[in-house]
């Protein structure tokens, strides 16, 4: 069938879920892998692109979040909270929304981009505004959820990580299993963590098929390449606007044991690789998206063949960076001499 039906139950016997359990989906996953023809020109490997930007709310964070709101409906919650950079907060609100339970998120004022603001307020949720960062807004949601009947459903909820590394099955699937490297952004740590997880499951424990884990960061938002906490982040790429993350030590882990690294990139260098998928590919991501190939143009992949560049968020959540990062339009008077004067001179 070429039904698109939810991953959970596209993959429930690799899901702690059971026959009979409660599903909320939106029919999330079985996202494209789109082959980037410049893009491996320039890198001299075959570069595809994982778009997760079409998943329903525009990012990952619906693999998740399909796992954990089922979940926290399972064992009876009526809330579920989250602190976010923004997509996580969108996809929270989606779900709540079709769960019909109610749906608290925690993000840092001014700071996330509008396109999941919007989605987060029209979904219904309650967006509280944190005049503060990602990190302290985590460290609340935390503290909160502890003494409240509210579910807690950041990455630090491991059915997060159980629904985001279906990611990994689909690519495996639709490259006959052999890949070499993975390039995908790193914030809170957890994606990368589900992939490596996913991988592993997939094509077994310490199995040399595994391929090699590239995370990347960027400059300004780089504690696992520093090696320490960064008291405050700063990066155009508001997605990834992490100085402490949960996952720090999986991460760490995932790359080290895959032979893999963590690097990070300019927020010059992220736009760069921003306007080129979007020039280039025809590929609209956002900026924190970008970081993926930002990281491949920079800092290579080794001797990888078979490369996939992790595109965890589509372009339109973040329009005000799309203007900024292009030309102006053109005025044009209601005139074919007018037209054609600007088309051919
Ligand atoms: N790319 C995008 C578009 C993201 O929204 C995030 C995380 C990441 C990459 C990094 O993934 O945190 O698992 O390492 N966004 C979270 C949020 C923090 O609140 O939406 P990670």
């Amino acid at each position: 069938s070429i039904r698109r039906v939810g991953l959970i139950e596209r993959y429930m016997d690799r899901l702690p879920f059971a026959a009979g359990d409660p599903v909320i989906s939106l029919n999330e996953g079985s996202t494209p892998l789109i082959l980037a023809p410049r893009l491996s020109e320039r890198v001299g490997a075959e570069v595809h692109l994982k778009y997760e930007g079409l998943n329903p709310t525009g990012s990952f964070k619906d693999r998740g979040m399909t796992a954990a709101v089922s979940a926290a409906v399972r064992e009876g919650a009526e809330a579920v909270i989250c602190a976010s950079t923004g997509n996580t907060a969108a996809s929270l609100a989606a779900y709540a929304s079709r769960a019909g339970i109610r749906g608290v998120v925690l993000v840092p004022d001014g700071k996330i981009a509008a396109g999941k603001l919007a989605q987060a307020l029209m979904h219904g949720a309650q967006v509280v505004a944190l005049q503060g960062n990602f990190d302290e807004a985590l460290r609340l949601v935390r503290q909160i959820s502890e003494v409240h009947p509210i579910a807690l459903v950041n990455s630090v909820n491991d059915f997060r990580l159980e629904g985001q590394k279906t990611a990994a099955f689909e690519i495996l699937e639709d490259l006959d299993g052999k890949l070499d490297a993975l390039c995908i952004p790193v914030g809170n740590a957890g994606n990368i963590t589900a992939y490596w997880k996913g991988f592993r499951e997939m094509l077994g424990e310490g199995s040399p098929d595994l391929p090699r884990m590239l995370g990347f960061q960027a400059h300004g938002a780089n504690p696992l390449v520093r090696g320490e906490m960064v008291p405050e982040p700063e990066t155009v790429a508001s997605a990834i606007r992490i100085g402490n993350p949960a996952r720090w030590e999986q991460a760490m882990g995932a790359m080290t044991s895959s032979g893999g690294l963590v690097a990070d990139c300019t927020d010059e260098e992220i736009l760069d690789a921003y306007r080129f998928l979007a020039r280039e590919e025809g590929v609209f991501c956002e900026p924190a998206s970008a970081t993926s190939v930002a990281g491949l143009l920079k800092h290579g992949a080794g001797d990888a063949q078979r490369v996939v560049c992790v595109l965890t968020g589509h372009g339109l959540k973040d329009p005000q960076t799309a203007l900024d990062e292009s030309p102006p339009v053109i005025p044009c008077a209601p005139e074919l001499r007018a037209l054609e004067k600007i088309l051919v001179g």
